[in-house]
């Protein structure tokens, strides 16, 4: 059967990455989460010494160029996980250390080239959900399918102070919101592909729209570019 490319873009806590490996797994497609790629060069940077005041960018771009950066499926979790260097990093790159410093990561232009290379290359053979912030605008503008996922700031910021309680972490509704507005702004306005909608991309609001009914909306969209 015919393969596509389903591209997610969209807003730091819209459900982006849920909604993008129910959607791989309905149609048995790989799922490739490219946040969690900028997030691992980040915990090598880190790990490598390469933060201070500033970003030994090219100490990083070495290191880098000398890591193997990877997927791999845990079939007992039914889902990838990252490995850097043969070390599974999947816990540590969603803690705080990484999540403070991985917007400045992002924005090195080397390090956004180097990785787009690697996704497209993840890509190549087709049937894979990808998911980030120029997925359809920069990675594959080429994408059968591209989805823009947005949900309001009140909305966001809700869902994430749930998430946030739920793990313990003490903070006020109104920290989260600022948070949110904050990387949202950042997202937008860098240099280096800034988070935008591609023109071609289908817009899907999922403030008053459940998980569920998001992922069967797309995973039809889908089966209509399969079969055209
Ligand atoms: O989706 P996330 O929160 O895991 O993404 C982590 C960071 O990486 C966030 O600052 C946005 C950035 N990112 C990016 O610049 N381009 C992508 N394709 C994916 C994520």
């Amino acid at each position: 059967m015919k393969k596509i490319i389903i591209a997610i873009d969209g807003h730091s806590s819209t459900g982006k990455s849920t909604t993008a490996k129910r959607v791989a797994h309905a149609l048995q497609y790989v799922y490739i989460d490219t946040g969690a790629m900028y997030r691992a060069v980040t915990f090598l940077a880190l790990q490598k010494g390469f933060i201070t005041t500033s970003i030994d960018k090219q100490g990083l771009l070495s290191a880098l160029k000398e890591s193997t950066l990877s997927f791999v499926h845990n079939s007992a979790l039914g889902r990838s996980e990252i490995y850097l260097n043969g070390q599974n990093i999947e816990k540590e790159i969603r803690g705080l250390a990484v999540a403070n410093q991985v917007s400045q990561v992002a924005k090195i232009p080397e390090v956004r080239t180097y990785l787009v290379a690697l996704q497209r290359q993840m890509g190549a053979q087709k049937g894979v959900v990808m998911d980030g912030r120029d997925i359809g605008t920069v990675v594959f503008p080429q994408a059968e399918l591209k989805l823009f996922m947005t949900a309001s700031e009140q909305v966001r910021a809700q869902r994430r102070f749930e998430e946030l309680q739920q793990k313990g972490e003490i903070v006020t509704f109104d920290q989260v919101l600022k948070n949110i507005q904050e990387r949202d702004y950042q997202d937008t306005h860098r240099e280096e592909s800034p988070l935008q909608k591609a023109s071609d991309a289908i817009e899907i609001d999922n403030s008053h729209i459940p998980l569920e009914e998001v992922v069967s909306q797309i995973v039809q969209l889908a089966e209509e570019k399969i079969k055209a």
